[in-house]
């Protein structure tokens, strides 16, 4: 038995109109075939048939709504898509093969040659390479500021700016943007605001909400959660989104239907993880911030974090990624990374799994000592993606970290 597309049924949003985002994670943006399933079907197909040639040439003319070619209609995707966005609180989202590749799409879609860009300089080491090395080659020249400095941002605005980008909180040093006042000097100016909300997710922070006009995901860190996929999304106004998904539809960089089940499976612990994630980060910066090696911890959850209140206005949790300086240099960096013996030695983040990482050789290795320097990225630093394990036993593997330190210095007699 065969079932068209007539036959599935899509679950009304206006039936959970108002609802929290605890019920749009497990219920928004659900489509159901025929068969009645109660889980998401996947739809693994690159193209739809029709009914009649009359029929192909109104898909394709856009005379009716329906699917064509996944590259950029498919029915998995649009669930999740549709799901994101209700979290989001935005009025559509474009999935894409990477979040790497949502930024591009958002670039590509909305920018052109002679526009101007701020972006904040602590976001991810690949996106300051994108808009540094690759826009600029298109005619997009990047302005990068401190993420904090509002007089910096204020002073670097031109009659080009178009676009003002920033992660909040950063990464890895944790740094949170007031997006209220940098949503309205994007307005001011013309320009659009844009957010990576990577690492607080819609669970403790809505960017559309506080100033933003897009919000950018790399789906690959919490809305997985476990590390299998790699995609992303733009989240935004439907006229907006028509840009980017233009765009895509054009140069394809697609997410797939296998990876958008698996991010859409994700979305429905997204809630829970990140409380989890929440509370174990907190109470391990706590405990790291009273160990002798530790030179500063970067959380924003804690009392000496100085946008500590600003956090709290804006963030309903303060997130699962923490880092911090060890008295050293590289070689203590490395020495406690390796003497863990649990934490995964791995650059990705956001996964149940807690990882640990060395910024300046990894995640930030492809930038320039100045702008390592600038950024904050320091030899000593380490960043730790704290997962959902039980506190006690991370505690215990990091204090195989400490003590492999310990035993250097007594070598070292
Ligand atoms: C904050 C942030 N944005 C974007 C990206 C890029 O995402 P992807 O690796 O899915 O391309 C990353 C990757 O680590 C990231 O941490």
């Amino acid at each position: 038995m065969t079932f068209r597309r007539e036959e599935t049924v899509w679950i009304p949003e206006s039936d959970l109109d108002g609802m929290s985002v605890d019920t749009l994670a497990v219920r928004a943006g659900q489509i159901r075939t025929g068969q009645l399933e109660h889980s998401d079907a996947i739809f693994p197909t690159s193209s739809f048939v029709y009914g009649s040639a009359a029929q192909a040439a109104a898909r394709f003319g856009g005379e009716e709504p329906g699917n064509i070619y996944s590259r950029f209609t498919n029915p998995t995707v649009q669930a999740f898509e549709g799901r994101i966005a209700a979290m989001e609180g935005g009025e559509r989202a474009v999935a894409t093969a990477s979040g790497m590749s949502a930024i591009l799409s958002t670039c590509m879609a909305l920018l052109k040659s002679g526009d101007h860009v701020i972006c904040s300089r602590g976001v991810f080491g690949t996106t300051n390479v994108l808009f540094q090395k690759y826009m600029a080659r298109f005619g997009v020249e990047t302005t990068f500021v401190s993420l904090t400095d509002m007089e910096e941002w204020q002073a670097s605005i031109r009659s080009e700016t178009r676009m003002l980008f920033i992660e909040t909180p950063s990464n890895p040093l944790c740094e949170v943007a007031d997006m209220e006042i940098l949503g309205q000097l994007a307005r001011d100016n013309d320009a659009l605001f844009v957010v990576d909300n990577c690492f607080c997710t819609p669970v403790l922070q809505r960017p559309l909400e506080q100033g933003a006009d897009i919000v950018i995901h790399s789906a690959t860190k919490y809305l997985d959660g476990q590390g299998r996929c790699v995609g992303g999304v733009v989240v935004g106004s439907g006229k907006m989104m028509e840009e980017v998904y233009g765009f895509l539809r054009s140069a394809g960089p697609t997410m797939s239907p296998f990876n958008a089940w698996v991010f859409q499976k994700g979305l429905e612990t997204l809630p829970i993880r990140m409380r989890a994630h929440c509370d174990n980060a907190l109470e391990l910066a706590l405990w790291l911030e009273q160990q002798p090696a530790v030179e500063r911890v970067f959380y924003a959850g804690l009392q000496s974090h100085p946008q500590h209140e600003l956090a709290k206005k804006q963030q309903t949790g303060f997130g699962g990624v923490l880092s911090f300086q060890l008295k050293g240099a590289r070689e203590e960096a490395w020495r406690f990374i390796d003497g863990t013996r649990m934490i995964s030695i791995t650059a990705n983040l956001g996964d149940v799994k807690t990882t640990i990482t060395h910024p300046a050789t990894t995640t930030h290795g492809r930038l320039s000592p100045e702008d390592k320097a600038r950024a904050g990225i320091t030899e000593n630093l380490v960043r730790i993606s704290v997962g959902i394990e039980a506190v006690e036993d991370l505690k215990t593997d990091l204090e195989r970290g400490f003590q492999a330190l310990r035993n250097e210095s007594t070598d070292n007699v």
